[in-house]
């Protein structure tokens, strides 16, 4: 399901007195199966955009078209709760929204609520343990007396649980430990290499976009100012911090490389096994002089 967002907007709370235009011109096209990466400063209206891909917010101008449905600004859209299905938002602290008894229960809950059997539903949610690596023994627990980590596990298997095709990340690692940002992270990216899952991940990190996402949509100020793949637009080092991001520390060290060498590299290093490899390069070049 691909998904074509065009000339969008949305504005809080419209025609009161406390109106705000949050996000406007939004256009971008998102194609099935590819890992998207949404960055912009805090304020620029990525949580907003967001919220439209399953209804949770209506545009109050243009039009979302995900597959054969399109969420249209003053439509009532009668495939909602469809939509809700097919695409999976994991917002900033999911495991908020936790509430059953039992962390078996908790994940079962959305399954059971769009007609699945509860027996149905707990086979679902024992497979989806398994795929987020939460311990078996687990299930029976509540899921408030887990680790801030294996909770958040909880909570993404629940949305997991439902199966969607396009997966909406709002910054799921925020809080974690490192270790726990880089297992989660590495979690959802098998996850889409697998099941050939549309991702969509809002990040702070400029390292995480640039070593998972394919493509990158910069927003800024409620706009989209620039979309490309990371080694398009961690090119371009002046926008990006005049958007107020900061350089993924490959870059930086690239940077401060170059600098210190008096050379320049071909391309933006963007992970740690670019760096490497960039740095053999070099050093066979030297020694082939
Ligand atoms: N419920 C709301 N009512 C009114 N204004 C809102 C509401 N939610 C967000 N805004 C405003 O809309 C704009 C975009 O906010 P949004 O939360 O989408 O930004 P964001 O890019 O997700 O920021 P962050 O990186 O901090 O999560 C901001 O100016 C914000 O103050
Ligand atoms: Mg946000």
């Amino acid at each position: 399901m691909d998904i074509a967002i065009k000339d969008v907007e949305h504005r809080y709370q419209m025609k009161t007195p406390f109106e705000r235009l949050a996000i406007y011109d939004i256009n971008a096209v998102i194609k099935e199966e590819r890992y998207v990466a949404v960055i912009g400063h805090t304020g620029s209206g990525k949580s907003t955009l967001l919220q439209h891909l399953n209804g949770l917010l209506m545009p109050t101008k243009g039009q979302i078209r995900l597959g054969d449905d399109v969420i249209e600004a003053g439509k009532k859209n009668k495939q909602l709760k469809a939509l809700r299905k097919k695409v999976g938002i994991v917002f900033q602290f999911p495991e908020h929204q936790l509430f059953e008894e039992t962390v078996l229960k908790d994940i079962a809950f959305g399954p059971v609520n769009f007609g699945m059997s509860q027996e149905q539903a707990e086979k679902k949610a024992w497979d989806m343990l398994n795929l987020v690596g939460l311990p078996e023994e687990v299930s029976g627990r509540s899921p408030f007396e887990l680790s801030g980590g294996q909770m958040r596990r909880v909570a993404i298997a629940g949305v997991l649980a439902m199966e969607p095709e396009v997966l909406v990340l709002d910054e799921p690692t925020a809080g974690l430990d490192p270790r726990g940002r880089k297992e989660i992270m590495d979690m959802f990216y098998d996850l889409h290499k697998q099941k050939k899952l549309t991702t969509i991940l809002v990040t702070h990190s400029m390292e995480d976009a640039a070593a998972y996402a394919d493509e990158l949509i910069v927003m800024h100020k409620g706009t989209v100012k620039a979309k490309g793949t990371p080694r398009e637009i961690f090119s371009k080092r002046d926008e990006i911090a005049a958007f107020g991001l900061d350089l993924p520390e490959t870059i930086k060290f690239q940077k401060r490389l170059e600098e210190t060498l008096g050379i320049t590299f071909k391309a933006p290093i963007l992970t740690i096994e670019d760096a490497a490899s960039e740095i053999k390069a070099l050093f066979q070049e030297e020694n082939a002089l």
